[in-house]
């Protein structure tokens, strides 16, 4: 019969390697999803400044998801969804 601290510590176990399993699986950006990011890019980040602005900058995925809200503030036009999808192809793009 195992002890209930063996057992209690084989659940935290258990736990912590499940979590640790869902954190790296985020799945990788699909090719339309992708095509839809740069789309959305090359028509809605335009009206400002140009593209180029937009290219020559380098940022992890966060680094996008901050500076594509902030531009969302400032008056870009796009959804939560749309801006999911600009945060993965900027991240998978320029960085
Ligand atoms: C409503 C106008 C507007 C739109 C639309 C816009 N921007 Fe900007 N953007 C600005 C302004 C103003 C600045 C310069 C001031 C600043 O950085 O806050 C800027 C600066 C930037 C910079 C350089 C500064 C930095 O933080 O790296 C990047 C990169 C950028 N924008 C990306 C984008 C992207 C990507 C989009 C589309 C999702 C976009 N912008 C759409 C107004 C806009």
């Amino acid at each position: 019969m195992m002890k209930k601290t063996t057992i209690a510590l084989i659940l935290v176990f258990m736990v912590l390697s499940l979590v640790m399993v869902g954190c790296g699986s985020e799945p990788a950006p699909s090719a339309a999803d992708l095509a839809k990011g740069q789309e959305l890019v090359e028509s809605r980040c335009i009206s400002c400044h140009s593209l180029d602005l937009v290219a020559d900058a380098r940022y992890g995925k966060t680094g996008w998801e901050t500076t594509v809200m902030r531009m969302v503030s400032l008056g870009t036009a796009l959804n939560h969804a749309e801006q999911v999808k600009v945060v993965e192809y900027l991240a998978a793009t320029y960085h």
